[in-house]
């Protein structure tokens, strides 16, 4: 191992361990200064409140940080949001409302599809974008009006850890300062989200301790050769993520669904050799999702339960449970985000890929 990598032995394990750190650096000016306007660009503070809505354009790890987005930005800046994406897009007949704000979400800035996206959204009329990106100075912050910079600090594992939780981060920031903007985030409410901010990269660091737990279930997904992904609410994007994380590096086919969704389809796949990764913390949908469990447990198929421990699981047959310390409220896709990343890690190093350059894929994609 390089000297870079240090106790590490892969790029991809030591980005997954300096989420804490990346999440602290992001959201520092956030906790000095509260949810400011200015957090988003000089511009911001009279661009934001002439918004109606918001558009997000993306590609791949940062398209699901999107998706998670749009749940933020409705419930808490009460703004419409829609997500798409990038390739598709620039590709169609959109319909464009000048007052939406583009918000293009890309790691490297160099991604072709998010920037050409991001030019044609200007040419049908939009008048703001607004960039969420991790390389100071590069073509999407270039060519936006607004831009908060994710501090992840390099990414050099092809598939996106630290940029994945701070995209997350800004993004959140982004729904309390819109929502503040229009009167409908209270002071005490402010304060609230600030505290859960502050407690944050504490509750990563309790997810990243479960790895022991999770190497112990990575030799059961090797033998494998599909998964399913399991989430509701909030927490969808992040099972599209976790499913998304799996195949890029373990080459081990995998899906996620919106667990609701299962009796319309995924059930029909579901047997023995089918485990099914269920992110399930104490949230609004946890019955929901215990029952879509009992489906999945009815028809043989094994579950794998990120759980925490409000949400009262533990094993039994056919269940495995992981728990998170507590439920973290609603910065929990943040927090539930770090045990997915170490699964596909561990069933990777278990077949033996090569974690940091999976085959075919490259880390920025500057190419159609
Ligand atoms: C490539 C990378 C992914 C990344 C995507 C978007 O496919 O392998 O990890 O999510 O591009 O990249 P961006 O730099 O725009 O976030």
């Amino acid at each position: 191992a390089s000297l870079e990598l240090g106790p590490y032995s892969h790029f991809m394990q030591k980005e997954i361990h300096e989420q804490p750190k990346a999440l602290s650096d992001t959201i520092e000016a956030i906790l000095d200064d509260g949810f400011s306007a200015e957090l988003f660009g000089a511009a911001a503070a009279n661009v934001l409140p002439t918004l109606s809505g918001v558009k997000i354009l993306a590609c791949g790890t940062s398209y699901y940080a999107g998706l998670t987005a749009k749940y933020w930005i409705e419930s808490i800046a009460g703004v419409v949001c829609d997500v798409e994406i990038a390739s598709e897009y620039r590709y169609r007949d959109a319909f464009a409302d000048p007052q939406h704000l583009v918000v293009t979400i890309s790691q490297s800035g160099e991604t072709l599809d998010t920037m050409e996206a991001l030019k044609y959204a200007k040419s049908l009329g939009h008048r703001h974008a607004l960039s969420i990106c991790n390389v100071r100075e590069s073509a999407i912050p270039r060519a936006s009006d607004l831009v908060f910079y994710t501090r992840a600090g390099a990414e050099i594992g092809v598939a996106s850890t630290k940029a994945f939780t701070t995209q997350l981060v800004s993004l959140f920031a982004l729904a309390v300062t819109l929502g503040k903007v229009r009167g409908r985030v209270t002071a005490e409410q402010e304060a609230q989200y600030l505290a859960e901010l502050r407690h944050l990269p504490g509750s990563v660091q309790h997810a990243l301790n479960l790895e022991p737990q999770i190497t112990a279930w990575s030799a059961q997904f090797a033998a494998k050769n599909d998964a399913l992904f399991l989430g509701r609410g909030l927490h969808y994007p992040i099972a599209l993520e976790g499913a998304l994380k799996l195949k890029e590096i373990s080459y081990i086919h995998a899906e996620a669904y919106p667990a609701g969704e299962l009796k319309h389809g995924p059930l029909a796949l579901v047997d023995e050799n089918m485990p099914v990764v269920v992110i399930a913390p104490n949230d609004a949908l946890l019955e929901k999702v215990k029952s879509n469990m009992q489906e999945v447990r009815a028809r043989g198929g094994e579950l794998f339960v990120f759980a925490d421990a409000d949400s009262h699981f533990s094993d039994s047959d056919g269940v495995h449970v992981i728990r998170t310390p507590r439920h973290v409220g609603v910065l929990s896709p943040i927090v539930h985000s770090i045990p997915v990343q170490l699964l596909a890690y561990h069933v990777a190093l278990t077949r033996g890929t090569d974690v940091d350059k999976p085959r075919n894929l490259a880390k920025s994609v500057t190419v159609e």
